[in-house]
């Protein structure tokens, strides 16, 4: 009886979904909803064998996987011929319709910017989501793909029982935004881009996060043995009827077109409309709509021949430059800031833009009132690439670099062959003292859980810190004095403080922040000197001496270690108890010393990341692409096509997992 209820119940979330998330008609409130979902997990867990991988209950993740495997598609995942220019664009679909011998029926739309997705149902039920990988294998994302609520788990009784749907899973830049606040706000690293962001997020080892980013999807292309569809526009009014996301026609996402006028206007509409858009694109997509001709067609190994991609010119607009504002970074680098009008631009609203430094200014020639023009690039944050002297109001006054610190009024300083200015008063300036201090409890420094960049902005205004040190003297109640500090809070901020202690010497020595020592060559400084006063003595020569660190870094060790505030610094850290002293990793060895390594493929006996420290735990270094530096090529299961022909054309040597294994001696 109560199974029935519980199969019952199954179906009719599984509607309720398909009518909120699709049709974005529900019939019943959010509360309706949730109390039918908990109804629906208490029956589960009483029915243990009853266990459905494709119930509602699953959409909330919570599986964690521990790494995916890699799956071979069923079809391999094929890229698209990309062309740069309408003319390009016309050329192709002309050439196309010679090779088809008539004129064809055009799908254009939209080129969705985030990560490719295979999904594979069999019995109407989803069996498998799998990212392109390199197009012949991908990694088995299911439990993620689930938690994406606009994607049917199961399908109706007319859907074919074999049935592939392939598309897009994207942010849209609400989503998108919204992770990246509450990132900065944790003091993580934010994502440069909603498909970085998608990306990322489809990795995550722990689904119910990934549930709760929410993200989108939109399904383009559908294979299936069971059902022939005579034209794509056909295969994609099947996949919205079973209950699947697809470009809207409404909204013109996908468009009919009959002949290369109509493409243009469409190329020309989304050019200048896709800033409207809900989600990222980087251009369009043309391709034949008959299924006969597509055929016919054929595809070379890479790409079909009857389509092709089109990539929009980045984005860009123009809008007025009202001042230039100066930040101060973490070692007193001064970034300057252009503040405009606000504008849209890529679907988001750009009221900043980075300069780079003084030069930029002077190059660019600046003059504030000027009308800039504003592009984005990969990054999050725009840059201004020219100014329309045209625009330049009569009497605009030049925009002159800043001859003091914009916080604590010191006299800015610019090292010989530097391009920044940089303030000098490291421990004077509260954005330097603060940085410093972010640094150091930085998850890839100390690690110290409990303490975020809003903790650290209270404890220095309330002057209870001013180097990482002092974190170790705070007691508990100069901790109560910050604001929404309660006893959990505290106990959270001394317990992260008490486990950093274990963390090894070479990243303390990153902590430090020390100008130019990165996490890479903090590990090699640790690893070469073994010990704080080996390296606190040493010379620029010697320092010179350590592979790839040049007389800029070693420079900067120097001066670093020449300040007696630094050493005292030092001696605290070292009383409290933090690691002074490189400890070999377990199985360390210095065998692979000097031989740079390039990993592709998949691997039996190690994850990709436990592949690569296992190489530079013994000495050896990884780069990531193959280049004529390149000693061998690390190869799994399925190298990359690309680094395979790099390979093969520069002669560098193939190296198996087994031998591999045997030359490390890791052979159990
Ligand atoms: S069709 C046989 N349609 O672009 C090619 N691809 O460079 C099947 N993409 O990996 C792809 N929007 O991730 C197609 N409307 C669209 C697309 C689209 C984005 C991506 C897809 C593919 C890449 C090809």
């Amino acid at each position: 009886m109560s199974l029935d209820r519980l199969y019952a119940l199954r179906a009719e979330l599984h509607e309720h979904n398909r009518r909120y998330y699709i049709e974005d008609q529900p019939s019943i409130s959010d509360q309706a909803f949730d109390s039918l979902l908990r109804e629906l997990q208490e029956l589960e867990a009483q029915f243990p064998d009853a266990f459905d991988p494709n119930s509602p209950s699953q959409r909330v993740g919570g599986t964690v996987v521990k790494s995916f495997e890699a799956v071979a598609h069923k079809r391999p995942m094929l890229s698209l011929s990309n062309s740069y220019s309408a003319e390009e664009l016309g050329e192709f679909v002309e050439r196309a319709e010679a090779s088809a011998g008539e004129a064809v029926t055009w799908s254009a739309e939209l080129k969705y910017d985030g990560v490719a997705i295979s999904l594979w149902y069999q019995n109407r039920q989803l069996v498998r989501a799998l990212t392109r990988g390199d197009g012949e294998k991908g990694d088995d994302v299911s439990v993620n793909i689930r938690t994406i609520s606009s994607l049917p788990l199961t399908l109706p009784p007319d859907a074919p029982e074999e049935l592939e749907v392939r598309g897009e899973v994207v942010y849209t830049f609400e989503k998108f935004e919204a992770l990246n606040a509450r990132r900065a706000a944790a003091g993580q690293d934010t994502f440069a881009n909603p498909r970085n962001a998608a990306s990322g997020t489809l990795k995550m080892q722990d689904s119910a996060e990934v549930a709760r980013r929410g993200l989108s999807a939109c399904m383009y292309a559908v294979f299936s043995e069971d059902r022939q569809f005579s034209s794509h526009r056909e295969a994609l009014d099947a996949i919205t009827a079973w209950g699947f996301p697809t470009p809207s026609r409404e909204q013109r996402w996908v468009q009919s077109c009959s002949d290369v006028t109509e493409i243009q206007a469409f190329l020309q509409h989304w050019d200048s409309e896709r800033q409207h858009l809900p989600f990222a694109i980087d251009g369009a997509v043309v391709k034949i709509e008959s299924t006969a001709v597509q055929q016919r067609l054929g595809s070379t190994a890479k790409s079909p021949r009857w389509a092709m991609a089109y990539k929009f010119n980045a984005e860009k607009a123009l809008t007025p430059l009202h001042d230039v504002i100066y930040q101060v970074g973490r070692t007193g680098a001064i970034t300057p800031v252009a503040v405009l009008e606000p504008v849209w631009l890529s679907g988001t609203v750009v009221k900043r833009a980075s300069i780079h430094n003084a030069d930029q200014i002077a190059k660019l020639d600046l003059h504030l009132g000027d009308f800039v023009s504003v592009e984005k690039g990969g990054e999050i944050i725009p840059k201004i690439t020219e100014v329309d002297l045209s625009k330049r109001p009569a009497d605009a006054p030049v925009v002159t670099f800043l001859t003091h610190c914009p916080d604590c009024g010191t006299a800015l300083q610019r090292r010989e062959g530097e391009a920044q200015h940089f303030c000098p008063n490291a421990y004077g300036c509260a954005p330097q003292v603060k940085g410093r201090i972010e640094h150091f409890v930085h998850r890839k420094a100390m690690d110290v859980e409990g303490i975020g960049s809003e903790t650290v902005d209270q404890l220095v205004d309330l002057g209870l810190v001013h180097r990482p040190a002092d974190l170790y003297d705070l007691t508990w109640d100069q901790w109560a004095r910050l604001d929404k500090f309660k006893d959990k809070s505290i106990q959270n901020a001394l317990e992260g403080l008490a486990r950093s202690k274990d963390i090894p010497f070479e990243r303390v020595l990153f902590a430090l922040g020390v100008r130019h020592v990165g996490e890479t060559v903090a590990k090699k400084l640790a690893k070469h000197y073994a010990h704080i006063d080996a390296l606190v003595s040493a010379s620029q020569a010697s320092l010179e001496n350590v592979g790839d660190i040049g007389p800029m870094i070693a420079q900067s060790v120097l001066e670093y270690f020449a300040d007696l505030a630094n050493l005292h610094e030092l001696d605290r850290l070292k009383a409290h108890g933090l690691h002074m002293k490189f400890q070999a990793a377990e199985g360390a060895s210095d065998i692979l010393g000097g031989q740079t390594f390039v990993i592709s493929g998949v691997f039996t006996h190690f994850t990709r990341d436990g592949i690569k420290t296992a190489v530079e735990q013994n000495g050896g270094r990884i780069a990531s692409s193959v280049s004529s530096k390149t000693h061998y090529l690390l190869a799994g299961e399925g190298v990359g096509p690309s680094k395979r022909a790099k390979a093969e054309q520069l002669g560098v040597k193939w190296l198996t997992e087994e031998e591999f294994r045997t030359w490390i001696g890791s052979t159990d």
